[in-house]
């Protein structure tokens, strides 16, 4: 699975909004660093988190087991697995949040915002 990524610092940076449907392409066009503004790969059995580990990047984590939600993302395009034990309330999944660390892409492609966990509707899941 083929993933872009866009760090949420960037989209607060620049004033941009989540649901913006030409989020992405405004990043491609920003002058983000590597670290902010990217693509990777995500092997078969691999977690998202798991995959930009991999990649060299750092991105926010905590328990690793669903149960905490400092790993997570937002999904602006396609669909990552969300496995029956972990803490997203519905609604919050409905709206394209998803955890990385147990999170498994269902599609070819994937755009996702990592970093969301500042985002005020998940302070609650934060721990
Ligand atoms: Fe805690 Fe993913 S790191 S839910």
């Amino acid at each position: 699975t083929r993933v872009e990524f866009l760090d949420y610092e960037a989209v607060v940076d620049y004033g941009w909004s989540l649901d913006d449907d030409e989020l992405f392409r405004k990043a491609g066009h920003a002058d983000l660093g590597p670290d902010a503004h990217g693509r990777l790969l995500v092997h078969p059995d691999e977690s998202l988190l798991e995959a930009a580990e991999r990649s060299g990047f750092a991105w926010p984590f905590s328990c690793r087991g669903g149960a905490c939600a400092n790993c997570a993302v937002y999904l602006a395009e396609g669909e990552l697995s969300q496995p029956t034990d972990h803490i997203m309330p519905e609604d919050l999944a409905e709206r394209g949040f998803r955890l990385s660390c147990n999170g498994y892409p269902l599609t070819d492609e994937l755009s996702v915002v990592f970093n969301v966990k500042q985002r005020p509707e998940l302070d609650d899941l934060i721990l």
